[in-house]
């Protein structure tokens, strides 16, 4: 079975990623695979919402390290950078379930999601600086806005990990659900989603996000310190750490 795996149900496209092996950590080519998810379910109109989850009781570990590893000299090739672009400019409502980790681009993506449904193991992390990085995915703008710069910068600054009960009241999920109930808890949500009159839906989606142009700005900022930054040794020592944990 491939590494993500999209399929169709009532309107509504699910992506889950499936490496549950590796908890899920995205490499370019699951990257390369859910944003050609993203744009089947953009421009097909029979798909009206996209779901997101994890396979094996995790969502994502975030980018996969090794890839980082490997690709730190030609970063501006990160397939990572398109699908962050990818998801800011997605135009359909996406409904993410969350179960186990959410590290890294696994929490910001959370932030370019519409409904947001976790399970009580659910755990959230942002651990860019730790690991020599700047934050990605306009999280350094999104994360602010949505929960105030005081909590912004325990999250982003601090690493601080947060479990589902906190994110649900810090408003950045919509509730804490079960396991048994997760995926159908998101699906049906995603349906309802897909089968509202469509154009009011999507104008009222795009009203609701603000100006998308600062949004990218902000992504191409990010995405450029976040370029330095790989290449820095401070990362270079973070990703060693992490890759001989258990020699
Ligand atoms: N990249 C590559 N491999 C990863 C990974 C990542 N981001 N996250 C987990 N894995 C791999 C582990 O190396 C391990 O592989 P192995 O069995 O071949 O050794 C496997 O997934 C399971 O992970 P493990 O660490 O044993 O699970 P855990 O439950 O103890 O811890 C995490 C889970 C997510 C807390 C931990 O794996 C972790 O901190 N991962 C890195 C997260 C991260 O920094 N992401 C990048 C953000 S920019």
């Amino acid at each position: 079975m491939s590494d993500v795996v999209a399929s169709r149900q009532d309107g509504v496209l699910a992506i889950t990623f499936n490496r549950p092996d590796k908890k899920n950590a995205l490499t370019g080519a699951m990257y390369e695979a859910i944003i050609a998810a993203m744009d089947e379910a953009e421009g097909d109109p029979r798909i009206g919402a996209v779901t997101l989850n994890g396979a094996g009781g995790a969502f994502t570990a975030g980018n996969d390290i090794h890839d980082f590893l490997a690709g730190a000299q030609r970063p501006e090739t990160f397939p990572a950078l398109r699908f962050i672009r990818r998801l800011a400019i997605f135009d359909k409502p996406l409904v993410a379930a969350v179960e186990g980790v959410a590290v890294g681009v696994g929490t910001t993506m959370l932030l370019h999601c519409d409904l947001i449904y976790a399970a009580p193991d659910a755990i959230f992390r942002l651990p860019f600086v730790d690991l020599g990085l700047v934050p990605e995915a306009g999280a350094s703008l999104l994360l602010p806005a949505r929960v105030g710069l005081a909590k912004a910068t325990e999250l982003l600054l601090l690493a601080d990990p947060f479990d589902a009960r906190e994110a649900e009241r810090l408003g950045l999920v919509n509730a804490v659900v079960p396991h048994d109930r997760l995926l159908a808890r998101a699906h049906e949500r995603a349906r309802d989603l897909a089968a509202k009159p469509r154009n009011a839906l999507l104008a009222t989606r795009r009203l609701m996000r603000g100006d998308r142009d600062a949004l990218l700005q902000r992504i191409d900022e990010e995405a450029q310190a976040f370029m330095a930054a790989l290449k820095s040794p401070e990362a270079a020592q973070a990703f060693a750490a992490f890759v001989g944990r258990r020699k």
